[in-house]
């Protein structure tokens, strides 16, 4: 190929390589396209992959097979393995890996440049200090998040005293050494030094935070990541790194508002706040006596409903019931009983996690409701069963001040006729607060695990 034609040819892919990415992201905002979505972006990674192979200068064909290779089989391994409640310390674990890389790929360019006394330009050196010490965060923050979620690290906030002081210093360490780098010092020592400081910074930074809070913190930390990848794609002067480093940046930084505003935080009260320092001390509820039921009592009951709606909630991915819960469905609409499923937005431990637990089980994705459509449907509801579901069906969130929920909106199943709550025990929640909706003279409590219970009712129903 001349070299004319081969740099077209390159441009090209990387064109449709970007355009792939971002109408596979397009399709990622319904569950209904987001199959194919996924698709369209690996299609465009691999388009992206086949042009950089074409256009650099390439060290060893052995070496990228094998790393490739050695690669794939991991995450090949993982994401089938992976079970779904540990997903989001897998996102941490891959996004930190991104993170390294980029940071690394930016030392080896600059360490390449002085060995051949070639000094980046001021925009390229700039990129690449910050890809350094922005990939360098994200790689230790996400091994922090990683290891707090995986249980290998204590779950709760490690406070330690002075820690804004100390993280302040490192940040201008961080600043000084990006300085120095910019100005065209690049050493060994300069370069290096600024990785290790980033390094130690993104360790701090993410301690303090308690475990539950890690799903918006490792949103955070994928945004780092596009931005670091972005940057180094400045240094390497390949225009799709920059696009796909963008893309996952602002998808990242929008998804990261997302969470926070759905669950009412501030980003600022997630990063700084220690949120789970306090629900640990308030995890149990006072008891008070609430009406109990059995599986074959809910079954008669829900037989003769005209509308049932599910509301699934992490106490479902923990039981891995969404098999169970779609064969109670069946088993319902079989009798003529209208079944939908509520989804409130962040509803589990990560985002979107009822979708894809329940897209698991094949649910149809139209039985599947946001919150601000099902909202006004819970008040012509004969009986909203909430399946592993607490803080989002709290209704202190609309009332009570004092709760750490309170301004989160909520899906409203108080207002159904009949409300039976499938859990087993009355522990609270994420937030760690009592649910007043469980005491309600409307609602019945079904204790046991969701799997079981959900097994229960579906065999009760067959003998109604
Ligand atoms: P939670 O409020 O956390 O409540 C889950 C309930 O499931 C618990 O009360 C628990 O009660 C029950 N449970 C656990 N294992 C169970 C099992 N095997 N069988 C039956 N029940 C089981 O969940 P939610 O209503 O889904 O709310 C999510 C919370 O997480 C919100 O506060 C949200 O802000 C927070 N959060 C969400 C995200 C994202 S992005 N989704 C990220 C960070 C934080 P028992 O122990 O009594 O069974």
């Amino acid at each position: 190929m001349s070299g004319d034609l081969r740099f077209t040819v390159i441009s090209l892919s990387y064109v449709a390589a970007a355009l792939l990415f971002i109408f596979g992201l397009r399709r990622l905002s319904t569950p209904r396209t987001a199959r194919s979505g996924n698709r369209l972006a690996a299609t465009g990674m691999l388009v992206a992959l086949v042009a950089t192979l074409l256009d650099r200068s390439i060290v060893s064909w052995w070496e990228i097979a094998i790393g490739t290779a050695v690669g794939a089989a991991i995450g090949i391994y993982s994401a089938r393995r992976v079970h779904m409640t540990a997903m989001p310390q897998m996102v941490a674990l891959f996004n930190g890996m991104g993170g390294a890389t980029a940071a690394l790929v930016s030392i080896a360019e600059f360490i390449r440049a002085a060995n051949h006394a070639e000094l980046p330009g001021t925009g390229a050196a700039i990129s690449g200090a910050l890809g350094i010490a922005i990939g360098a965060i994200s790689f230790t923050g996400s091994l922090i998040a990683f290891g707090k979620l995986q249980e290998i690290l204590p779950g709760r906030p490690l406070l330690f005293p002075g820690r804004h002081v100390v993280n302040g210093a490192l940040a201008l360490a961080i600043i000084a050494l990006g300085t120095w780098i910019a100005s065209g010092t690049i050493t060994q020592s300069s370069v290096w030094g600024l990785f290790g400081v980033a390094l130690l910074l993104g360790v701090l930074v993410v301690l303090p935070i308690g475990g539950g809070d890690m799903p918006v913190m490792i949103s955070v930390l994928n945004s780092l990541t596009g931005v670091a990848a972005a940057l180094t794609g400045i240094v390497l002067s390949n225009q799709v790194l920059v696009v796909a480093g963008m893309l996952v940046g602002a998808s990242g930084t929008l998804l990261t508002l997302l969470m926070s505003r759905a669950m009412n935080r501030s980003l600022t009260n997630v990063v700084f706040g220690g949120f789970g320092a306090t629900t640990a001390a308030t995890g149990t509820a006072v008891a008070r006596p609430v009406r109990q039921t059995s599986a074959e009592d809910a079954a008669v009951a829900m037989a003769f409903a005209n509308r049932v709606i599910v509301i699934p909630g992490y106490g479902l991915a923990v039981a891995e019931g969404q098999r169970q819960v779609k064969e109670l469905s069946a088993e319902l609409e079989k009798r003529g009983v209208d079944v939908k499923y509520a989804i409130h937005p962040v509803a589990g431990r990560m985002p979107g996690h009822m979708n894809v637990l329940l897209a698991e089980a094949d649910i149809p994705y139209d039985q599947l409701l946001d919150m601000e459509q099902i909202n006004q449907e819970f008040d012509h509801t004969d009986i909203a069963l909430v399946v592993g579901a607490n803080d989002v069906v709290n209704p202190a969130a609309r009332t009570d001040r004092s709760s750490p929920l309170f301004g989160m909106p909520i899906l409203d199943a108080d207002h159904a006729k009949n409300v039976i709550v499938l859990k087993r025990s009355m522990n609270a929640g994420f937030a760690g607060v009592d649910n007043e909706l469980f005491y309600s003279p409307n609602t019945q409590m079904l204790f046991g695990d969701a799997r079981k219970s959900l097994g229960a009712l579906t065999e009760a129903l067959k003998g109604v």
